[in-house]
């Protein structure tokens, strides 16, 4: 027998409960000034706390930031020293805040390549804000997309060794708990900055029904007018997971 979706399940995008972003283009926004791209990291930092402050104000309750990719190490390794600087500073400074304001962060990866001193930092403001229930902040560092759907594999294994799970039940539902953010709604809003039209390995397995928005604009210049147009395009959209369009219904 096939299961149909219920008839509610098509709906108007309204507020985003969950907003996933690729913050791109402070490279090139430092490169605009003749300086350094660590110059347009620490940049992007202001706009991480406008984002933030937009998100409690406008009661999006999950947001999710890709602040280093796994493909990132790529990089020289003066830029890579300059952004693990950058995190350090940014979690010993920005905690008291996020704290006051009531986020809950967290640090989604392959957290065990970061030095010991990082981690210590993360692990202690995910502690610290692990009761705040306003707005949950996923900071995803050294994450892909295919490392999650690789460890998500490894761990659902791991299980069927322990007896803990029968492989020949390994299907969507099942499999699903073992990816990173499995404990909140998946994306309903993905945002790149920076012009790019690529997911760059970010959250592929949550991002299967996320509404796509782009914009050229570079990630330190995203401000509440960038953030607002973005919901303004949600707004319009009508989200079908699969079924028939609204004005087609019963046709
Ligand atoms: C995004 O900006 C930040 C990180 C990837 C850490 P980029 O550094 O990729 O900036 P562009 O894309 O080169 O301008
Ligand atoms: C994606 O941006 C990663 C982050 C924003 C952290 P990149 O700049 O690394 O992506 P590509 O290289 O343009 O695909
Ligand atoms: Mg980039």
């Amino acid at each position: 027998m096939t299961s149909r979706p219920a008839p509610h399940v098509a709906m108007r995008a309204i507020v985003p409960g969950h907003i996933a972003i690729v913050m791109d283009g402070n490279g090139r926004w430092a490169r605009r000034r003749a300086q350094p791209r660590s110059f347009g990291h620490r940049a992007g930092q202001k706009a991480v706390r406008a984002t933030v402050a937009w998100c409690l104000r406008n009661g999006v309750g999950v947001l999710t930031l890709f602040a280093f990719s796994s493909e990132n190490w790529k990089r020289p390794s003066t830029e890579v020293g300059a952004l693990m600087d950058l995190f350090l500073k940014a979690l010993d400074k920005e905690i008291d805040e996020l704290h006051k304001n009531q986020v809950r962060v967290r640090f989604i990866g392959e957290l065990s390549a970061f030095s010991e001193a990082i981690r210590t930092r993360m692990q202690h403001a995910a502690i610290r804000t692990a009761s705040n229930a306003r707005l949950t902040l996923n900071v995803c560092v050294n994450y892909g997309g295919r490392w999650d759907a690789a460890q998500a594999a490894r761990r659902a294994a791991e299980a069927v060794a322990r007896g803990e799970l029968d492989a020949a039940m390994i299907d969507e539902q099942t499999l699903a708990p073992y990816f990173c953010l499995a404990d909140v709604p998946a994306p309903d809003l993905f945002i790149r900055t920076g012009g790019e039209h690529r997911v760059s390995n970010f959250l592929l397995w949550q991002l299967a029904y996320t509404e796509l928005y782009f914009t050229n604009t570079l990630w330190p210049d995203v401000d509440d007018a960038e953030l607002d147009r973005a919901l303004d395009d949600y707004a319009r959209r009508e989200r079908r997971f699969g079924c028939a369009p609204t004005a087609a219904r019963g046709g």
